[in-house]
């Protein structure tokens, strides 16, 4: 409680009239302060059903019933943003349809809102979830509300209720030649070099930015940043999607900060991993099949195994 009281009279003046312009992933405002920081955060230090999380395929629960989801492929038009945390794509709903987002675990529909990319200073740092420890170069998350119950992204998060949120999650791979989709993001960077610099994008298939697999993992979790609402339904995609170097190497040049000050490089915007406390991750990875014909994977050479102990046939915790 000492530290509380220190640490908010530090930030005081400094930073109370913008909570959001003030985290880090860093030093005394970085994730092992969040909570304590801010009052309204405090699910970031005290939530027990908190992400990232280590998805341990030994672990994973088969359930047979879970659909592969549906995010309809459309063209979308919207605002490529360097948030000083992250980049973000914020998708503009009034310019374009909205993208739905339906099935798989999701009990109601939800309406695609914002990307948001997480990444390293080398190939062995970036991702904010781990696939039995290893982390990728970079994570994409795409963040949708639920449709049927909210108006917007921002409401959905102020209110908390269970089901307001879906993120799924796409881990990125050193590949050998560049992402067609991806470029669409990587070649507007440099313009958004620093905090707050934004620049328009269109024309942009979203859903491209899927891997081609039906094959997920999913749990119940929380946002990974600030205050870490835990109505989030995560569903990571079983497969990583290939960039090139040179698409690494344009996100690895962003800033933290502004023009005058630009502080230290944006990458490492990693959130420590969480503990999964009971919760249980979820596949529809069909585990017997995919070894027999040899799906793509995470790994070329890593296929994951089903612990058969954990079998159940009437899952009901969605
Ligand atoms: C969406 O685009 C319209 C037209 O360009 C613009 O006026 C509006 O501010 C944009 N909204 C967002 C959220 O970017
Ligand atoms: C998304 O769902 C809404 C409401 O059901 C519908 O009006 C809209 O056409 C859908 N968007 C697309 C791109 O299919
Ligand atoms: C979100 O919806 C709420 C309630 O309809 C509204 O008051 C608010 O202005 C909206 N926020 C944004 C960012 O559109
Ligand atoms: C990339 O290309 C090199 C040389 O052509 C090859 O050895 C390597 O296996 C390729 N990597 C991938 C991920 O395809």
């Amino acid at each position: 409680m000492r530290i509380r009281v220190l640490l908010v009279t530090l930030c005081f003046g400094r930073c109370a009239a913008n909570w959001e312009q003030w985290w880090t992933y860093d030093g005394i405002s970085g994730p092992d302060f969040w909570g304590l920081l801010n009052p309204d955060w405090h699910l970031c230090s005290r939530g027990r059903a908190q992400s990232p999380i280590d998805l341990d395929p030994q672990q994973l629960l088969f359930d047979p019933k879970l659909r592969p989801f549906i995010m309809n492929p459309v063209k979308v038009s919207g605002t490529l943003l360097n948030t000083g945390h992250d980049i973000v794509l914020k998708l503009n709903d009034t310019l374009s349809p909205k993208i739905n987002i339906t099935g798989g675990p999701l009990a109601y529909q939800y309406t695609l809102s914002e990307v948001h990319i997480h990444y390293g200073n080398h190939d062995e740092l970036g991702s904010e979830h781990t696939i039995a420890g290893k982390r990728f170069p970079a994570e994409i998350q795409f963040l949708g509300y639920n449709a049927e119950l909210h108006s917007n992204l921002s409401e959905a998060i102020e209110l908390r209720e269970s089901s307001g949120l879906v993120a799924i999650s796409v881990l990125l791979q050193l590949g050998n030649t560049s992402h067609s989709e991806f470029r669409h993001i990587t070649s507007q960077l440099h313009k958004i070099t620093y905090r707050d610099q934004e620049t328009p994008l269109e024309d942009f298939e979203i859903e491209r930015l899927l891997p081609s697999t039906e094959e997920y993992m999913t749990y119940s979790g929380s946002l990974s940043q600030p205050g870490c609402v835990e109505s989030v339904r995560w569903i990571v995609m079983n497969k990583a999607l290939q960039v090139s170097k040179q698409q690494l190497y344009l996100l690895r040049k962003l800033m933290q900060g502004d023009q005058d000050n630009p502080k230290a490089p944006l990458w490492n915007n990693v959130r420590p991993l969480q503990a999964l406390n009971n919760r249980v991750v979820y596949t529809n990875i069909d585990f017997k099949r995919s070894k027999d014909s040899r799906c793509p994977t995470m790994q070329k050479n890593m296929y994951y195994t089903a612990n058969p102990r954990n079998f159940q046939d009437d899952l009901t915790m969605y």
